[in-house]
C-alpha cells in the first residue's frame, strides 16, 4: 500500500522512517535509533520498565484504550508458566489501515516494542497474528524476523544479555472476531476463533492458557520511543492520561485521505479541514464516524472537540482504532447503517444468540427499510433490538454493532423517517447515491 504525502502538522514518531530508502531493513533501523529503546531497558529492572510504559499514559490503539503499562503489570512474573506476548495485527474494524503501514515500512519497531515487552514480563517466545488478507505483509514481517535473528536482536542470548525471545508470525483466515483478544488466542491455538468467558483475563491465562501481554500493532510500536525517549517525553506529546501521537486513518470524502500521525487530542474538525484538505467536492460536512465502523457517529456540529479517548467518551462516541470516516452532506445515513450492519451480520462469529440474531434482524430491517418497505414502527424497532443486543454477548462484536445503530437512529431519525410510506431512498431519487 502506497504512503500517502504526509502533512506538514503531522508529529512523526511512529511514522519517521516512512519514506527512507530500503525503510524496512534492519540496516536503516539502526541507523534511526534502532534498538535504542532496547539497550536502555536492558540496563532496567522489569518493573522499572513497566513504570515507564505506565510515565508515557500510553494507552491500547486496538480499540478500548486500555493503559498498556498497568496491562503489563498484571502479568505474574514469578508464575512458572511459560509467558508470551502477542501482536494484534489483525485490523479489521472497517475505517482503519494503519498497522499495515507500521508492518510494511517499519516491521522492526514491532520486533523491538515486543522484544521490551518480553523482558518486562519475562517472555521468551512471541506472536505476531495477521489477518489472512495481509498476506504479502508476513513475507516482509519474516524477513525482518530472519534479519533481527541473524544480527543477534532475536534469538537465543539476544546482544549477549542472556536473554532468549522468539517471534513467529501466525496468519488469521480474514475474520473480524479474530481481532478480539480472546478470539485471536483460540485461534492462534488452532481452534475455532470464538470468543472466552472473562475474567481470566489474558494477562493471566491467555496462548495455551499461559499469562499473555496482549497488544495492538501501534501499541507495541510506540513502545521503543518511550524507552528510547522516557515516558515523559512521551506523555507530553498528547493531553493528560492520553499520551503521544496516534495514526488516524482519515478516509470517506475528503479531499486528502490517508493514515497520518497527530499528536493525541487533535482537533477533529482541523483533522478533516488542514490535514484533509476539507469536504471533497465543496460540499458541506454532514457526519463522521471518529474511531472506525464501531463507534457512534458524530453529527458535523459535534466535531469540533479533540480527538483523545476521555474527549471522544464525553462527546458519547470512542476513539476506537483511529478509524476516521467523513460523509458529505450527500451522505444517506439510512445506507451508512444498513452497510455498516451488512458487515456486522457476516461477520458476526454466531457464538453468542444476541449478536448473531441481532445484527442479522438489523441487516434485515435496515434493507427493508432503504428499499422504502420501513414503516413508523420500526424506526423504534431498530434502535429496540440494538439496545436489547448491549452487554449481553461474550465479546463486544455485539456492542460494536448496536452502538452505531442506536447512534444512527437517534442522531438522524429524520432521515428514516424520510424513507417511510413505501419511498426509497431519497438520496438515490435525487441521484446523489455514495457508495458506502
Ligand atoms: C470484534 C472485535 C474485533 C477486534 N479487532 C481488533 C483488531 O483487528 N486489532 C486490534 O488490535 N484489536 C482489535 N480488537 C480489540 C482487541 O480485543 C484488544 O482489545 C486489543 O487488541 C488489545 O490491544 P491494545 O490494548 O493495545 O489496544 C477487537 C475487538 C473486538 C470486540
Amino acid at each position: 500500500m502506497p504512503y500517502n504525502d504526509p502533512s506538514p502538522l503531522e508529529v512523526r514518531i511512529l511514522t519517521r522512517r516512512f519514506g527512507l530508502p530500503d525503510s524496512a531493513s534492519l540496516d536503516t533501523y539502526l541507523a534511526h535509533d534502532g534498538f535504542q529503546g532496547f539497550e536502555r531497558a536492558l540496563k532496567l529492572k522489569p518493573e522499572e520498565i513497566i513504570e515507564e510504559v505506565k510515565l508515557s499514559h500510553l494507552r491500547g490503539r486496538g480499540g478500548a484504550g486500555f493503559p498498556a503499562g498497568l496491562k503489563w503489570s498484571f502479568v505474574p512474573r514469578s508464575s512458572p508458566k511459560p509467558k508470551y506476548i502477542v501482536a494484534n495485527a489483525d485490523e479489521s474494524e472497517p475505517g482503519t489501515c494503519k498497522d499495515r503501514l507500521l508492518m510494511e515500512y517499519d516491521p522492526h519497531q514491532l520486533l523491538e516494542g515486543m522484544l521490551i515487552a518480553a523482558l518486562a514480563v519475562d517472555a521468551h517466545a512471541g506472536y505476531i497474528y495477521i489477518r489472512g488478507e495481509y498476506r504479502y505483509l508476513i513475507e516482509i514481517l519474516d524477513r525482518a524476523i530472519e534479519e533481527a535473528r541473524a544480527r543477534g536482536y532475536l534469538g537465543r542470548n539476544i546482544l549477549g544479555s542472556g536473554f532468549d525471545f522468539e517471534v513467529y508470525t501466525h496468519t488469521g483466515a480474514g475474520a473480524y472476531e479474530c481481532g478480539e483478544e480472546s478470539a485471536l488466542l483460540e485461534s492462534l491455538e488452532g481452534k475455532r476463533g470464538v470468543p472466552r468467558i472473562r475474567p481470566p483475563f489474558p494477562a493471566v491465562a491467555g496462548a495455551f492458557g499461559c499469562p499473555t501481554v496482549l497488544n495492538n500493532v501501534e501499541t507495541f510500536c510506540a513502545v521503543p520511543y518511550i524507552l528510547r525517549e522516557g515516558g515523559a517525553a512521551f506523555a507530553a506529546l498528547g493531553t493528560p492520561k492520553n499520551g503521544g501521537t496516534r495514526l488516524f486513518c482519515l478516509s470517506g470524502h475528503v479531499n486528502r485521505p490517508g493514515v497520518y500521525e497527530l499528536p493525541m487530542g487533535f482537533n477533529l474538525l482541523r483533522m478533516i479541514h488542514e490535514v484533509g484538505g476539507g469536504v471533497w467536492k465543496g460540499k458541506k460536512l454532514k457526519a463522521v464516524i471518529p474511531g472506525g465502523s464501531s463507534c457512534p457517529v458524530l453529527k458535523a456540529g459535534e466535531c469540533d472537540l479533540p480527538m483523545d479517548y476521555d474527549s471522544l467518551a464525553r462527546a458519547g462516541s470512542m476513539l476506537g482504532s483511529g478509524g476516521v470516516v467523513v460523509m458529505d452532506e450527500d451522505t444517506c445515513m439510512v445506507k451508512v447503517a444498513l452497510r455498516i450492519m451488512r458487515f456486522y451480520a457476516h461477520e458476526s462469529c454466531g457464538w453468542c444468540i444476541p449478536c448473531r440474531e441481532g445484527t442479522m434482524w438489523l441487516r434485515k430491517l435496515l434493507q427493508r427499510f432503504h428499499d422504502g418497505g420501513g414503516t413508523r414502527a420500526d424506526i423504534g424497532l431498530i434502535g429496540d433490538v440494538a439496545k436489547s443486543m448491549l452487554g449481553r454477548t461474550f465479546c463486544p462484536l455485539g456492542d460494536a454493532a448496536a452502538m452505531p445503530t442506536i447512534s444512527f437512529v437517534e442522531k438522524f431519525r429524520e432521515e428514516f423517517e424520510a424513507h417511510l410510506d413505501g419511498r426509497p431512498c431519497p438520496c438515490e431519487r435525487a441521484g446523489e447515491a455514495v457508495a458506502v
